[in-house]
């Protein structure tokens, strides 16, 4: 049973590639009762769908870019039409551009709604490698895991579903996680003043257990949700 909220939350999780923002969004969705909208999951399947807007991005991706805000803006506009947003969004991966992110206020400001919280997931750039290096999500349900930091209870099953099958993402590689994490630094890490200008930001340290960091983000979730 999730817990209650007043009205509809709008929370950001900010941080590099490999920062825990899938893990910790996919805990707080099962606590909260809210819907993680992560853009890298919504351009993998447009990639594996084979949409106009995938083919444009595959190759972005997988050198570790942006995808253009147009597309993504596109992609993003599309999920928060759907119905299940109403009870509140996490947003994984997303806004990653000042552009994104006055394009966020302008999305929000037309639907009433402003942005609860965005937390940003502070950790060392060095660890990152290793984190997404040995990344591995669940086929059946996306249930993340990681070859020496979060293995399934069973070894080969899904603590979620049961599973057996296990997929890696394609630009989960040292040299592209270097690009990737260049590409925070120049064009996301601004985000962290924009917020803090906006009287929205928090932070976490994301560098202890997961468990540690859960229970620090479920705190402020519902702190600003109250
Ligand atoms: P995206 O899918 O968003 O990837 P990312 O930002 O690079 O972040 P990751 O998913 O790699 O990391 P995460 O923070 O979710 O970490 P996780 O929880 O999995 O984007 C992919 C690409 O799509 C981008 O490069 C870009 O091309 C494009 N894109 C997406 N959104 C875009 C946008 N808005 N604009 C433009 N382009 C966009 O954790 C990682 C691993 O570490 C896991 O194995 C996990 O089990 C483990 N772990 C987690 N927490 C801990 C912990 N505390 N201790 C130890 N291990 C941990
Ligand atoms: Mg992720």
């Amino acid at each position: 049973m999730s817990e209650t909220m007043t009205h509809a939350a709008v929370l950001i999780l900010l941080g590099p590639p490999g920062a825990g923002k899938g893990t910790q969004a996919r805990m707080l969705e099962e606590r909260f009762g809210l819907v993680q909208l992560s853009t890298g999951d919504l351009l993998r399947a447009a990639v594996a769908a084979g949409t106009a807007a995938g083919m444009a991005a595959k190759s972005v991706m997988e050198s570790g870019g942006l995808v253009s805000d147009e597309i993504v803006l596109a992609i993003l506009r599309d999920r928060m039409a759907e119905p299940d947003t109403a009870k509140g969004v996490i947003l994984d991966g997303f806004p990653r551009t000042p552009g994104q992110a006055e394009a966020l206020d302008a999305l929000l400001a037309d639907q009433g709604l402003k942005i609860s919280a965005a937390i940003s997931m502070e950790v060392d750039d060095a660890a990152m490698v290793e984190r997404v290096s040995g990344r591995h999500t669940c086929e059946g349900c996306g249930e993340g895991y990681h070859d020496s930091f979060k293995q399934p209870a069973q070894a080969g099953r899904c603590d979620k579903c049961g599973g057996t099958a296990f997929k890696r993402r394609a630009d989960d590689n040292a040299e592209t996680v270097g690009a990737r994490l260049t590409a925070y630094h120049a064009s996301t890490a601004p985000l962290i003043a924009y917020y803090a200008a906006r009287d929205v930001l928090r932070s976490v340290d994301g560098m202890g257990a997961i468990d540690a960091i859960a229970a620090e983000l479920g705190g402020i979730v519902a702190e600003v949700t109250a």
